[in-house]
């Protein structure tokens, strides 16, 4: 990444994220262990599965919950994220599904995946860097392939510091899904369809699912 806009800037965000995320691994696995609680979510989920054709790769994957969930719904899956330990975790509770460490602006620009999921991932991403990621991601998708990407509704982003008495802190981005679309469609996506629903359990803003298809 060396010599890009916004490359130095980026290399800063992801050692940030992973550090903070290897610190929270195990809590994190404790808390969103299960698949997602809510019935919204799953319907978008299967959606994706039911019009997915492999393979198929969930960027920021975390302890893998969504993508062991996609891959019992029969989808060819695998899962990369920046933390090793989440890694590790993911391995650990579903060894069944193959897991990597790896970042999702690494992704071979080779077209060649029939699907890419970022269940609550861009939303580290700074601001001025989203665009360049959705075109990262449409050199990875095949047209006529999917997307499919979650994050919490909002303009304020808010910062966990030493949550849960680690030594660390990260900005967690709110996003308008308008803004989203515009992204995605300026890299090479069209909309197929969105959901953006209340607050459930501790959730305290709203949140969005955006499903999207690669421009053939
Ligand atoms: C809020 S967690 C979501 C985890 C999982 N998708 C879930 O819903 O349980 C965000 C995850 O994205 C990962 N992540 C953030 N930026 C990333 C990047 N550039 N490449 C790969 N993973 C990244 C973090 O390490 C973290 O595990």
């Amino acid at each position: 990444m060396v010599g890009e806009p916004g490359g130095d800037v980026r290399a800063d965000v992801v050692s940030e994220v992973r550090t903070f995320y290897d610190a929270l691994a195990e809590d994190y696995d404790g808390m969103f262990r299960e698949e997602p609680s809510s019935p919204l979510a799953r319907a978008m989920l299967g959606a994706f599965a039911e019009v997915v054709d492999g393979p198929v790769t969930e960027v920021g994957c975390g302890p893998g919950r969504v993508t062991a969930y996609l891959s019992r719904s029969g989808v060819s899956i695998a899962g990369i994220d920046l933390s090793p330990e989440m890694v590790r975790i993911a391995r650990r509770e579903h060894p069944s599904v193959p897991f990597e460490v790896g970042s999702m602006w690494d992704l071979p620009g080779d077209a060649g995946l029939g699907g890419l999921v970022a269940w609550y991932s861009i939303i580290h991403t700074p601001d001025d860097e989203l665009g360049a990621l959705f075109t990262r991601f449409a050199r990875a998708v095949r047209p006529g392939g999917w997307l499919l990407v979650g994050f919490q509704v909002g303009d304020e982003p808010l910062l966990l510091e030493r949550p849960l008495g680690h030594d660390v802190s990260l900005e967690f981005r709110r996003l308008r899904p308008e803004r989203v679309v515009e992204l995605m469609v300026a890299a090479g996506f069209e909309l197929s369809g969105q959901l953006v629903r209340a607050p459930e359990g501790r959730e305290v803003v709203p949140q969005a699912l955006l499903l999207a298809r690669r421009v053939s």
